[in-house]
């Protein structure tokens, strides 16, 4: 119950991924070009906003706001423990990140890119129901729940494997993995309990004055759901665009 605020972390940034995409949303960039940097941080800076409201022709979901449905999560650490469900989550801020600088390791046999991220802020917002103890105090709550998240340094590290489909090499994206540096947070939260107002009060002050302890403890569950997120859309052009296509090599 006392970590409820950090569900959003679950969903946060994990939207998110290379956004190499195919010449008619994004500059292509040669794999063994001296500059491919420079050109894959343009490509990732327009890939991102053309993944704003999604790409149809892909299958890619709108990125800013991303709407997770649904979430759920249960947490034990010594006394405390709480099982809760997130829905209708909205992230939003992502497409006013700075792409920093981007590092490729395009093989015949392996794949491999990281993608330095700046964002000034990242805001999420949604639903929670949820029940916790700590030792014999048990709590019930539901309601709304926000968290703005402000200077997050963090870098997109994505894994694939080259895969043979119909003939054609494309990648498939087996890992994404992030951990961001936060600057600072905030979360408030309505509790629609009144049995349990004050005690959500308190935990959510508890909350806000300790957040980057919490932020830590949650960190591998938040990781989790980014990995899946990241990996899936991802995918949605990786496994459509050919190898090749995406980064050619003209040299
Ligand atoms: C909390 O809610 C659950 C499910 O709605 C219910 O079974 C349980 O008795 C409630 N506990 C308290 C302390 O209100
Ligand atoms: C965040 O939630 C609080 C409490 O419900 C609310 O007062 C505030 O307006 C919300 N902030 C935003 C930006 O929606």
């Amino acid at each position: 119950m006392l970590n409820l605020f950090v569900v959003c972390l679950f969903v946060v940034l994990g939207n998110c991924f290379a956004a190499i995409d195919i010449a008619q949303y994004v500059p292509v960039c040669d794999r063994n070009s001296p500059d491919v940097n420079d050109c894959l941080i343009d490509a990732v800076k327009k890939g991102i906003v053309a993944m704003k409201s999604g790409i149809k022709d892909l299958g890619v979901p709108a990125i800013d706001p991303y709407h997770q449905k649904e979430l759920k999560m249960e947490y034990t650490n010594n006394q405390i423990s709480g099982k809760v469900l997130v829905s209708d989550t909205y992230v939003e801020g992502v497409t006013e990140s700075t792409v920093k600088d981007v590092r490729l390791r395009a093989e015949d046999d392996s794949f491999h890119m990281e993608i330095d991220m700046f964002s000034p802020q990242i805001f999420c917002k949604g639903r929670f129901s949820g029940s916790g103890s700590y030792n014999v105090l048990r709590v019930n709550a539901s309601g709304d729940f926000n968290t703005t998240m402000s200077d997050l340094t963090y870098t997109w590290k994505l894994d694939g494997t080259p895969e043979q489909i119909d003939g054609e090499t494309y990648v498939r994206i087996t890992s994404f993995y992030m951990r961001p540096d936060v600057g600072n947070m905030v979360t408030h939260m309505t509790n629609e309990n009144p049995d349990s107002k004050e005690l959500t009060d308190l935990a959510i002050r508890i909350t806000n004055e300790n957040w980057r302890l919490l932020y830590r403890e949650m960190l591998p569950f938040a990781q989790s759901n980014w990995n899946k997120i990241g990996t899936r859309i991802a995918n949605k052009i990786f496994l459509k665009v050919p190898y090749n296509q995406l980064f050619p090599v003209k040299s």
